[in-house]
């Protein structure tokens, strides 16, 4: 951490998480309150290194990704700013902010960065703030950036409370189980490096106006992240990766009755689905799971994950597949960056 003559500034880093039971629909879109409970794996593999420096001599705030400066009106960059508000907000401070954030995974690979990012983001910031902020904290103020990034606060298996309160301070995460205590690994499927058509705060939003699902979706919901989080206690892999599945499908089921349709597969997703269920019924347990995108990530155990990554790398449509085993905790410990394994494809599309 630097400190000198109007300047202060810190870097840390976060990774990605995925989540097993999904998040979809706020109850609060002002204060990004998620409507339902979900339950994710934070990811090794997958991290954002991000900067932040509070300098008295800057007009302005400005906001870098992977080398290029992000328009001041553009949605991303509007987020930034809302969250380092709140941050100067707490700590008393006039200063404008450079924040400048590095993805590990190849820029334009399709993977969000939404979730690595902010929780980078609030760590970084708030350091350089002067503020001493609880874990706890940190993932309410980074869930006003993402609603997934209050989980990426955590290493290993990680809830999100939806909670009920109104100002949402009882909407954060916690861990549930250390990564290391059950150290699974996920495959991400790459079937597409487009950004995607609908970001998921605008299709959420379109999703809980139109889908006649969704408020069957907000009552089953606590069911599934009840018995998802028992069966990650109790370390039960068939009943993670099937509840996983069914989270996935019942999220996909609104977004594809959500009027007009958001429809994120294509045929590298679908066939990518059917050589996880094949891998199943040849005897390897791994399961499928799909944010609102094309890539696919399937859930294993480590002694299959090298079977799984060849079986999906060889899909027709699949561009490359990254293993990756469970992160740890967001911090402003930032070494060498790791990098990923990249199974070779065979060479389609
Ligand atoms: C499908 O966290 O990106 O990945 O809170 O509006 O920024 P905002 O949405 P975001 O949505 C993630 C949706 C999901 C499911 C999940 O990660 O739980």
């Amino acid at each position: 951490m630097e400190n000198t003559g109007g300047v202060r500034s810190a870097t840390a880093r976060a990774h990605s998480n995925i989540a097993l039971a999904k998040y979809w629909g706020k109850r609060d879109a002002a204060l990004n309150i998620p409507a339902v409970s979900s339950i994710s794996v934070t990811l090794d593999g997958l991290s954002t290194d991000t900067t932040v420096r509070f300098d008295e001599s800057l007009g302005t705030d400005e906001f870098r990704l992977d080398g290029r400066l992000v328009p001041a009106d553009h949605a991303q960059s509007r987020r930034v700013v809302a969250v380092l508000e709140l941050i100067r907000e707490r700590a008393g401070l006039a200063s404008r902010a450079s924040v400048t954030s590095a993805n590990n995974f190849p820029t334009g690979a399709g993977l969000a960065s939404s979730a690595s990012g902010f929780a980078a983001l609030v760590v970084a910031a708030s350091a350089a703030a002067g503020l001493d902020l609880s874990a706890r904290e940190l993932s309410i103020l980074a869930r006003r950036g993402s609603a997934s990034a209050a989980r990426s606060l955590f290493g290993g298996f990680v809830e999100l409370h939806a909670g009920i309160a109104d100002d949402g301070s009882d909407s954060f995460a916690e861990q549930l189980l250390d990564g290391e205590a059950w150290p699974l690994e996920v495959v991400v499927a790459i079937t597409d490096s487009a950004v995607k058509a609908v970001s998921s705060t605008a299709g959420m939003q379109s999703t809980s106006a139109t889908s006649p699902f969704y408020p069957a979706w907000i009552e089953s919901s606590e069911d599934t992240v009840r018995e998802m989080r028992e069966a990650v206690l109790a370390r039960d892999f068939r009943a993670v990766g099937e509840l996983t599945e069914h989270s996935c499908l019942a999220l996909h089921s609104l977004m594809l009755t959500t009027r007009p349709a958001l429809i994120y597969w294509n045929a590298a997703t679908v066939a990518t689905i059917h050589a996880v269920r094949a891998l199943r019924a040849d005897g390897v347990p791994v399961y499928f799971t799909i944010d609102a995108g094309p890539q696919v990530k399937a859930l294993c155990r480590p002694e299959d994950s090298q079977a799984v990554g060849d079986a999906l790398a060889a899909v027709r449509g699949v561009r490359h597949a990254i293993r990756t085993g469970l992160g740890r905790a967001a911090s402003l410990d930032v070494p060498p960056t790791d990098s990923f394994h990249s199974a070779p494809t065979a060479g389609t599309s």
